[in-house]
């Protein structure tokens, strides 16, 4: 099939779900300048998961698990949402039956205006006691340069799930839910080898949904999409938005 067909039966089913689910990954804010986790420019080849994201790193180093993560935190905050983003947040305001599932943690979603949305492991700005309930939002900046500590006495972390972690259940229920009832997801620059989160577009399909993937390069997830568009988020994303708009 030709691109310009597969973006138009890509446009068709979007428009006729009644039931939209969009699932994302990194690759939606690289754009932003935001580095990916794996591959050619993968963040985790400069900086080692293992190292880094886990429990177990966080008892022996935690001031370098810190630092990552205010290194991370200052990258994103300088960030702006781009084309992408957008075209997403405006999928919500057209579909009235919609819900958006991140594996991303920048929040730029949320800045783009989406307010359906499900943010699977978590937000990078929150920072949660280790002991006790304490959790705080910090997007302004941190008012704290040595490692911070709750007032019951416990040391705070970044409130994010970690290789090893469960995921907040009640997120897990509300994607995984509303993923037996889509009948279209849309899956935009995720590896898609990251589970529980990558049962997310398998589940819409196994109850008979169509599966809808946005990605520079083969995936996890392709052999299972029904349409495969190839390119950037921010392009592919901004030419449906356009023939959406024109077939109204
Ligand atoms: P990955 O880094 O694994 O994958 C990013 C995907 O985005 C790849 O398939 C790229 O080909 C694609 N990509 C890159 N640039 C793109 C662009 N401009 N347009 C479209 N696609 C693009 O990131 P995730 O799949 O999000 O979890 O990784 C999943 C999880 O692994 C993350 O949430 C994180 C990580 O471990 C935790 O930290 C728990």
């Amino acid at each position: 099939m030709q691109q310009e067909d597969k973006f138009i039966q890509a446009t068709n089913l979007i428009a006729d779900a009644n039931h939209l689910l969009v699932f994302t990954g990194a690759g939606v804010s690289h754009e932003s300048g935001i580095p990916v986790f794996r591959g050619k420019n993968g963040l985790w080849q400069k900086y080692r998961p293992e190292e880094l994201a886990t429990p177990d790193a966080f008892r022996k180093a935690p001031r370098v698990v810190w630092d990552w993560y205010r290194y991370r935190r200052a990258l994103i905050r300088k960030a702006n949402p781009n084309p992408a983003h957008i075209v997403i947040a405006e999928l919500e305001r057209i579909k009235s039956t919609f819900l958006l599932v991140t594996q991303n943690v920048d929040g730029l979603h949320r800045v783009a205006g989406n307010k359906k949305l499900v943010e699977l492991h978590g937000n990078i700005f929150y920072t949660k006691c280790t002991a006790c309930d304490n959790c705080i939002y910090e997007y302004e900046g941190e008012n704290w340069s040595d490692l911070p500590y709750c007032e019951c006495g416990a040391l705070m972390r970044p409130a994010v799930v970690w290789f090893g972690e469960p995921l907040p259940e009640a997120a897990l229920t509300q994607a995984f839910e509303f993923a037996r009832t889509a009948d279209v997801v849309l899956v935009v620059g995720t590896s898609g080898v990251v589970y529980p989160a990558a049962y997310v577009p398998l589940i819409v399909k196994q109850h008979g949904g169509k599966v809808i993937e946005v990605n520079i390069e083969p995936s996890a997830i392709t052999p299972h999409a029904d349409i495969f568009l190839q390119g950037k988020a921010g392009d592919v994303l901004t030419h449906i938005m356009k023939l959406l708009t024109r077939s109204k």
